[in-house]
C-alpha cells in the first residue's frame, strides 16, 4: 500500500521501476504533450499514436486504459489514458489507479506535463489520490511502494519551481491516506472493532493534530447526557457504547460545520433480526463514523480556516437479553420520543441523539453520513449516494462537490406528505415508515426532526458504502464513500469569491455564506 507520494525531477528517473506517460485522445489518436521527453526509459516516445494501433493494444479514450511496454533492462513504460481532456480530475484519478495496477516494481513515476493542464495542483492531487486509493489492500499495509510525480513544463524541472504540483501532491497524500485509514477501519472484523476500540483508534489518529480536541464519552456520561436512542440500541450488546465528540478549531475560522456519522460496529438487526445473508456485510455499518472522522482529520491536516465539530455515536445492534424490544419507546436527547417498531431501523435512533447534540454546538450547517437504508441502495445502486438537504444551496454545493470528487450524489426529496408515515399513536414518532414505500425518505424525515430547522444535509450511503469488486481507484470492500466529497465541499465553503476553481470545467468557486441561509 502506498502511504506517501512526492515530487521528483527527471534526474530521479534512474530509480524508477515504472514510468507512466499520460495521453489524451482526439480525432487524430493519442496525443502526448510536448513537455514529455522524446526518449523515456530507452523507448522513443512519439507525439501522436495511431488510434487503431493503440486500441488494438488496449489504450483508448476510456480514462485509465493503458498500454504497457516492458523493457529487458530498465523501467517499464506505461501509457495511460486521461480520456479526451487534461482538465478532468476524474481522468487523473483513473490514470493514477492504472499506474499502480499496471505498473511494475516499487517505484512508480508519473510524468505530469503542466503545460496543457489548467490547474496542475488539481491534476497532481487527483493522480496521487487515484494511485494511493487504488493501492489500498486490507492485507498489504506493510508493503512499501513509492509513487512519485515529475512536473514537466515551463519553468523547467526543478521541484521548487512547481509549488502548485508540490501542493497538489501534498493534498492528495493527506486525503488518500485518511480515506485508506477509514477503509481499513471499516474492513476490520467487528469482533476487533468494538465501539470502545473504534473510539480509541479515532482518538489516536485525531490526537496527532494540536488544533483537534477529542472526547470519548463512556456509558455513564452518555446516560447523564440523556442519549436515550443511543442507549436503547446499545442495550442488546455486552460491548459498552461510546460516543466520540471531536472539534477542529483553527485560529482563523470562516464557518462552523457539524458532521455526524452513524457508528454501528455491527448491525444484526437486533430482535428484528436480519437473515444470515443480510448481516454478512454489516460491519460496514460504522462507515459514517469513520468517514466524518477521516474528513475532520483531512480538514485539520490541510489547516482549512473552518471550525468542524464531528460527532459519532458508536454502538452495536445485537439481541442480548437487555435488548430493546419492538414496541419500546425511547426518549432522545432533545426530549422527543420514538416508538421502536423495528429494532433494525437503529441508525435513525442513534443519529437522532447525535443530531440533537450537533444542534447544541450551534453550527452554520449540519451534515450527517450513514449507511442508513436498504431502500437507498434499491433507488440509486452501489455507485451513487442519496443526498437529502433542507436548503437548495447546501444540496447544490454538495452535489457539485460530489461531481468534482468523483463521488456522485443524487438529491432525493424530503416529502412533507410522507411525515404521516412516521406518525405514532403513543410517541412523537415511530422508527418505521410505510412498508415497502420510500424507506430512504421516511428515515431522512425522522432525522430532520432533530435538526431544529437548521441548514442540514443527509448522505445515505448504504449502496456505495461497499464495492463488490474493484473499479478504477475504488477498491473492493469498504469505500468510505462521501469523505472526499465532504472535503471538497468544505474546501469550497472556505474559498473566497476569487477562489481557485477546483476543476477547469467547473464554474468558479463561490464563497458560501452559510449563515445567510438560516431562516
Ligand atoms: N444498516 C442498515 C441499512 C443497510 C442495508 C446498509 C444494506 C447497507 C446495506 C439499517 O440499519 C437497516 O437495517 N435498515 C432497515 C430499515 C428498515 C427496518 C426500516 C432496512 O433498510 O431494511
Ligand atoms: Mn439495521
Ligand atoms: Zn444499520
Amino acid at each position: 500500500m502506498i502511504k506517501h507520494a512526492r515530487v521528483v525531477t527527471l534526474d530521479d528517473l534512474a530509480d524508477a521501476t515504472t514510468v507512466v506517460i499520460p495521453v489524451i485522445f482526439d480525432e487524430e489518436g493519442a496525443l502526448i504533450a510536448e513537455a514529455i521527453p522524446g526518449q523515456v526509459a530507452g523507448h522513443d516516445v512519439a507525439r501522436t499514436l495511431d488510434a487503431s494501433w493503440c486500441s488494438a493494444r488496449g489504450l483508448n479514450a476510456t480514462p485509465g486504459s493503458t498500454l504497457v511496454r516492458a523493457s529487458f533492462a530498465g523501467p517499464t513504460l506505461v501509457f495511460v489514458s486521461l480520456g479526451s481532456s487534461y482538465n478532468q480530475a476524474e481522468g487523473f484519478r483513473m490514470a493514477g489507479a492504472s499506474a499502480v495496477q499496471r505498473g511494475e516494481g516499487d517505484v512508480i513515476v508519473f510524468l505530469l506535463p503542466t503545460d496543457p493542464i489548467e490547474f496542475p495542483d488539481v491534476a497532481a492531487q487527483a493522480v496521487v489520490e487515484g494511485a494511493m486509493l487504488a493501492s489500498y489492500g486490507f492485507k498489504t499495509t506493510d508493503e512499501d511502494r513509492r509513487f512519485e510525480v515529475v512536473a514537466l513544463g515551463v519553468p523547467l524541472p526543478s521541484v521548487a519551481d512547481h509549488d502548485d504540483v508540490v501542493e497538489g501532491v501534498r493534498r492528495g497524500v493527506v486525503v488518500a491516506d485518511a480515506v485508506n485509514w477509514a477503509k481499513h477501519l471499516i474492513d476490520s472484523p467487528p469482533n476487533e472493532i468494538s465501539p470502545k476500540e473504534l473510539a480509541k483508534r479515532i482518538a489516536q489518529r485525531l490526537g496527532e493534530n494540536d488544533d483537534v480536541q477529542v472526547e470519548i464519552w463512556t456509558e455513564s456520561k452518555i446516560r447523564d447526557e440523556r442519549l436515550g436512542g443511543l442507549l436503547g440500541v446499545g442495550a442488546g450488546s455486552a460491548e459498552p457504547t461510546r460516543l466520540v465528540y471531536a472539534i477542529y478549531q483553527p485560529r482563523e475560522s470562516r464557518a462552523h460545520v457539524a458532521l455526524v456519522g452513524k457508528g454501528i460496529t455491527f448491525d444484526s438487526g437486533g430482535l428484528s433480526i436480519k437473515s444470515g445473508e443480510g448481516m454478512m456485510a454489516m460491519k460496514t455499518d460504522m462507515s459514517g463514523a469513520a468517514i466524518v472522522m477521516a474528513t475532520l482529520s483531512i480538514v485539520a491536516a490541510l489547516g482549512l480556516p473552518l471550525r468542524v465539530t464531528a460527532i459519532a455515536p458508536l454502538t452495536e445492534n445485537l439481541s442480548g437479553d437487555r435488548a430493546m424490544r419492538p414496541g419500546d419507546v425511547l426518549t432522545t436527547r432533545n426530549g422527543m420520543t420514538i416508538e421502536v417498531l423495528n429494532t433494525d431501523a437503529e441508525g435513525r435512533l442513534v443519529l437522532a441523539d447525535a443530531l440533537a447534540l450537533a444542534v447544541e454546538a450551534n453550527p452554520d450547517a449540519i451534515i450527517d453520513v450513514a449507511t442508513l437504508t436498504g431502500a437507498q441502495a434499491v433507488a440509486l445502486g452501489d455507485e451513487v449516494g442519496g443526498l437529502f438537504a433542507s436548503t437548495d444551496e447546501l444540496a447544490e454545493l454538495l452535489q457539485a462537490a460530489g461531481e468534482r470528487s468523483g463521488e456522485m450524489l443524487w438529491r432525493l426529496p424530503l416529502v412533507a406528505r410522507y411525515e404521516k408515515h412516521i406518525e405514532s399513536d403513543i410517541a412523537d414518532m415511530k422508527n418505521l415508515g410505510k412498508n415497502g414505500k420510500a424507506g430512504a425518505i421516511s428515515a431522512a424525515l425522522l432525522l430532520q426532526r432533530f435538526t431544529d430547522g437548521r441548514p442540514w444535509a443527509h448522505l445515505d450511503i448504504a449502496g456505495p458504502g461497499r464495492a463488490d469488486a474493484t473499479r478504477g481507484y475504488v477498491t473492493k470492500g469498504a469505500t468510505a464513500f462521501g469523505a472526499r466529497a465532504l472535503v471538497e465541499f468544505l474546501w469550497q465553503v472556505v474559498q473566497d469569491d476569487e477562489g481557485t476553481p477546483r476543476d477547469a470545467d467547473d464554474e468558479p468557486a463561490q464563497h458560501l455564506d452559510l449563515e445567510a441561509s438560516v431562516d
